[in-house]
């Protein structure tokens, strides 16, 4: 049987950092408020010029050396992520095109916080089916350009940053089993108001910020996580006891922590960034997989789960041996 197995990952994160200290000057919060319900204590914020594809060709590009491989041998190119450069051309396009990729399969997946647990189960769909050879996935944002900065139910909790990964084929086992769900019922409890066909004169606007009913979203995640992460253990047949590895999505220390408890896995074995990094959408977990590699944590042939959540809802969960 021919796997999808992770060859390099790699991270970017903007240099600007935006400590709680800064946010406490901006609306009224505390260090304290933030860092004990949400577990952050700085992000990372782009530039005003910066894009998401800036981002991930610097992700990217760590992600491909660790690979060995160059330019001319991606054949596949998908991005997660719900802040592109422009509705069209798609991210995945502009990143090949400035990675000096030859033309190939090159498309964006808008699954909000999910969109690179969804993108790496797309490319490991194309690989076990011959259909590429070498796939370049990211996970991506700029969220920050859509926080309204006076509002502290918001602002606090978000920060930008790019992850990347080169999924190739192997005899040896990578990517057992995926499981994406999502359900547009919760619509209202966590959106954006504004898009190319709803609201668009609302742009840059105060109308246009992040909305989320934080308490309901969170109760949601847990229940959602909780039941997602089993779907992707009983799929390959592993028992939680088994698992070397967690690495979830990083949108808050307290749900991390539930989840952690519900698969029975002390936090030693657990990678969080969100102290660092901040809520990054779809950039989270391929951040926090590349910082758990290259900090020497997590070793090839260890069994790791990857699980997100975000508006949509979405969901999803990868188990994988790295
Ligand atoms: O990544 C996609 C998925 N997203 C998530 O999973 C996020 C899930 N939700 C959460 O992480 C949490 O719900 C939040 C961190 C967003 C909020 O924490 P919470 O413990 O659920 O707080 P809350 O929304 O119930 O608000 C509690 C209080 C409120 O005051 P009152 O009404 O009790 O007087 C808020 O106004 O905390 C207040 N509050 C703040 N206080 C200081 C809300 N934001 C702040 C703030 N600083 N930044």
């Amino acid at each position: 049987m021919t796997y999808s197995r992770i060859a390099g990952t790699g991270r970017y994160l903007p240099e600007r950092i935006m400590t709680n200290a800064d946010l406490e000057k901006m609306v009224d919060t505390s260090d304290e408020w933030i860092r004990t319900r949400t577990g952050v204590e700085r992000r990372h914020v782009c530039a005003p010029d910066q894009t998401t594809s800036d981002m991930c060709v610097e992700a990217a590009k760590i992600a491909m050396a660790e690979a060995g491989v160059g330019p001319e041998d991606v054949d596949m190119v998908i991005t997660g992520t719900t802040s592109p450069d422009l509705v069209f051309p798609n991210v995945s396009t502009i990143i090949q095109h400035k990675l000096g990729i030859p033309a190939c399969t090159a498309f964006s997946l808008e699954a909000a916080c999910t969109g690179f647990i969804y993108a790496l189960t797309t490319a490991d769909k194309f690989i076990k089916a011959g259909e590429a050879k070498c796939a370049l996935v990211m996970g991506a944002e700029c969220i920050t350009k859509l926080v309204d900065w006076k509002d502290r139910n918001t602002c606090v909790l978000f920060g930008d940053g790019a992850g990347a990964v080169i999924l190739k084929p192997s005899e040896e086992a990578g990517i057992i089993s995926c499981a994406l769900g999502a359900d547009g019922q919760y619509k209202d409890l966590l959106y954006y108001p504004v898009g190319v066909s709803t609201n668009l004169a609302a742009a840059g606007t105060d109308d246009a910020a992040i909305m989320m009913t934080g308490n309901e979203v969170f109760k949601v995640a847990v229940k959602t996580l909780g039941a997602i992460a089993k779907e992707a253990l009983d799929k390959a047949g592993v028992s939680k006891e088994e698992l070397d590895w967690l690495v979830p999505h990083q949108a808050n220390i307290r749900i991390i922590q539930a989840m952690a408890k519900r698969l029975n896995m002390p936090m030693e074995k657990v990678i969080v960034t969100v102290q660092d990094h901040g809520n990054t959408s779809a950039a989270s977990v391929p951040m926090a997989l590349d910082v758990g590699i290259r900090d020497g944590r997590v070793k090839k042939g260890e069994l790791i789960l990857m699980e997100a959540f975000g508006g949509g809802f979405t969901w999803g969960s990868v188990l994988m041996r790295l």
